[in-house]
């Protein structure tokens, strides 16, 4: 199982770039940028990860960010996320940033965006992994301050695919953001938003209903609501699942205890992903093992996480074949004789692009 994972051909589509900050990386920015850290050593900082809630973690997450300074350290942020994405089979990877983390700070927003971008690039082009870039909202930041950040962001439209929203989740509704979400889709952009993380199923609707995402992210507390998980079904509705996120941010008290193979058995979309994985203690091959071995996923069930992964990207149809394609050929090796190979693509592939955007894979 270990081997079919680590090689199986998969996408992520929650992963916080500011989250894949390893202690080491961070060390080498602080001495780079004479930035003093309130640790002596790696060790201590990995001591330091231990979470009660989501807001416990973001105090800290927010704290190491702040040794990123230069559009060279966004740069070696992302490259070496995308490093690790190559080791791990990701094929196609659409990565968040939370921009107000860093202009708060006095960085610009063309620093940010043009460090990220110039990795991206320079992974479809030395690593053949496609990507898109997503820009998150801080919730708990004011709807003005969101504003503010999407009109800086508009001259860079172009590289960047669609608007999230993450940060402290309880008592900021995606409501008060209704306003933003709509300029942004105006301007072309696609729309897809933490919910029902830690804030209730009423959450997920907010996000859907009122600012039209057509992915949510974590979703886990949809199960609260029968008529939700219909809705989200019926609709097949990515929801992006984090399962060593929600168990180091006591969402659920153990893997055994996580909702990931009941949502799959409800005929959810739902895939796996690491949201923060220097913080959650791995990758998305780790969050695969860590699932199947608490949940006692099956082949199959892995198989069809990493098949929504892909359906659930924001690529063309054609692109979404491909990929379903060689996952198709990959799984066939391994639960099917030789001479099965090749069979046809799977014709039911759901197109979310829907826009021109100027993904990656075409620069
Ligand atoms: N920012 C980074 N990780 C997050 C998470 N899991 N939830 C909300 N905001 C985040
Ligand atoms: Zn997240």
């Amino acid at each position: 199982m270990n081997n079919f994972i680590n090689q199986l051909p998969k996408a992520e589509l929650h992963l916080h770039i500011e989250g894949t900050l390893e202690p080491e990386l961070m060390f080498a920015l602080a001495a780079r940028n004479q930035i003093k850290l309130p640790y002596s050593s790696i060790e201590e900082v990995r001591n330091a990860y231990q979470f009660q809630n989501l807001q416990s973690f973001l105090d800290i997450y927010y704290a190491g960010a702040k040794v990123l300074i230069h559009e060279q350290d966004f740069y070696d942020l992302t490259w070496a996320y995308l490093q690790k994405a190559q080791t791990q089979n990701i094929r196609h990877t659409e990565i968040f940033f939370d921009p107000q983390t860093h202009t708060q700070r006095g960085i610009t927003f063309k620093v940010v965006i043009s460090g990220i971008r110039r990795a991206l690039v320079d992974g479809q082009n030395k690593l053949n992994i496609s990507s898109h870039l997503i820009m998150c909202f801080l919730r708990d930041l004011t709807a003005e301050n969101a504003l503010q950040t999407l009109e800086e962001a508009l001259p860079y439209k172009h590289w960047l695919t669609a608007v999230g929203l993450d940060s402290g989740e309880a008592g900021n509704p995606p409501s008060k953001f209704r306003e933003v979400y709509a300029k942004a889709r105006e301007h072309g952009l696609l729309a897809v938003a933490h919910a029902g993380e830690e804030g209730p199923a009423d959450y997920i609707w907010e996000a859907l209903d009122q600012l039209q995402v057509l992915r949510i992210d974590h979703g886990v507390r949809c199960l609260e609501d029968p008529t939700l998980v219909i809705e989200l079904a019926k609709r097949q509705i990515p929801l992006t699942i984090c399962p060593l996120s929600n168990i180091k941010l006591c969402v659920f008290k153990s893997m055994e205890l996580h909702p990931l193979k009941k949502m799959l058995e409800a005929g959810l979309c739902v895939m796996v992903n690491s949201d923060d994985p220097a913080y959650f203690g791995g990758h998305i091959n780790e969050n695969f093992l860590a699932a199947q071995k608490g949940l006692e996923l099956t082949q199959q069930e892995i198989y069809q996480l990493a098949k929504n992964s892909f359906q659930a990207t924001f690529l063309s149809m054609q692109q979404k074949a491909k990929f379903i394609t060689e996952l198709d050929e990959y799984y066939q090796t391994f639960i099917l004789p030789a001479d099965l190979y090749g069979n046809a693509v799977d014709t039911n592939v759901q197109d979310h692009a829907g826009l021109q955007k100027i993904p990656i894979i075409h620069s």
